[in-house]
């Protein structure tokens, strides 16, 4: 596995590559890997040649009260897990390297970007978009990998690949949980062992409504009542926001739903390292079918 720092020298591997005709998978990250990148990896293994991994904790996608100093940077560890994984190169750019000095282009998709996270975190979707065109442009996959967890992430970059004829296949991939369902992220390490276990809360909100489509409830404010009900069960849970949105727009269901329905949840817990305002925020989502005839979901 060769692990590449320089931005200049990953261009001209890609070109070598690409000129051997073969095919390059992207999985960016920003480290810590855990099972669910590990399953993006395998996603990614089987849409191309080369399965290239990039680690680089984006600083222009944290607010200024995020957790960028605390996001956890185990490098060799990661190293490790990819090499382990038979990913054939890791771009780990040295922070913060990866911007030039005096950075000032930003990209940035608009309406996509306003509704769910968009609102709590003013500026987190523009940092992501920008520094994933700066992937894009470095690595020159034909292909890119990302988790259905962010669901909302997903559907941006998608947007932003369509919107500037980038010739890169934006791919999903399927959220993995751990064992009591909890959807697997790099932050539930920073959860302290009460909020942990309240952590299922989201998983279980989620099926709650899954049930009530499956009862013949289809009316938005119902669904919602009853997800925001399951949520008041965990007592240690601040919830940001619990919403139905169309899968695609990302707009406000309304409240008679007739096609899928993504239900989207941002809850935030104590952190274990305590203090006022030391929070971890989690979030899930699952696509709901209220019509007896399922369809699956706009790609
Ligand atoms: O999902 C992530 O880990 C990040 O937002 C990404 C896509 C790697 C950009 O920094």
């Amino acid at each position: 596995m060769q692990v590449v720092e320089e931005t200049r020298r990953l261009q001209e591997r890609a070109d070598q590559v690409r000129a051997a005709g073969r095919r390059i998978a992207l999985v960016p990250t920003m480290g810590a890997l855990h099972a669910g990148h590990l399953a993006l990896v395998d996603a990614a293994r089987a849409k191309a040649d080369e399965v290239w991994v990039t680690i680089f904790v984006n600083p222009t996608q944290f607010g200024p009260n995020e957790d960028l100093e605390r996001y956890p940077r185990p490098r060799e560890a990661d190293l490790a897990a990819c090499r382990g994984r038979g990913v054939d190169l890791v771009f780990a750019p040295r922070e913060p390297g990866f911007y030039a000095p005096g950075h000032q282009t930003w990209v940035q998709v608009s309406d996509l970007t306003r509704p769910l996270c968009g609102q709590g975190r003013p500026g987190h979707f523009r940092g992501v978009t920008t520094v994933v065109t700066k992937l894009f442009l470095a690595a020159k996959p034909h292909v890119a990998v990302f988790g259905e967890k962010d669901f909302q992430q997903l559907a941006v970059l998608r947007r932003m690949a369509r919107d500037l004829n980038f010739d890169v296949e934006v791919v999903g991939a399927p959220i993995v949980r751990e064992d009591d369902g909890v959807a697997l992220s790099s932050r539930n390490r920073h959860l302290a062992p009460e909020a942990r276990s309240q952590a299922r809360v989201l998983v279980g909100s989620l099926d709650v409504a899954e049930r009530a489509v499956r009862e013949g409830v289809f009316r938005g404010s119902e669904i919602l009542a009853r997800v925001r009900a399951e949520l008041a069960r965990a007592p240690l849970a601040c919830v940001e926001y619990a919403e139905l949105c169309d899968p695609d727009s990302l707009e406000t269901c309304p409240e008679a739903l007739s096609g899928p329905a993504l239900l989207a949840l941002a809850v935030d817990f104590p952190s274990a390292d305590g203090g006022e305002g030391a929070r971890v925020r989690l979030i899930d989502n699952r696509v709901l079918y209220p019509h007896p005839h399922r369809q699956e979901p706009p790609r």
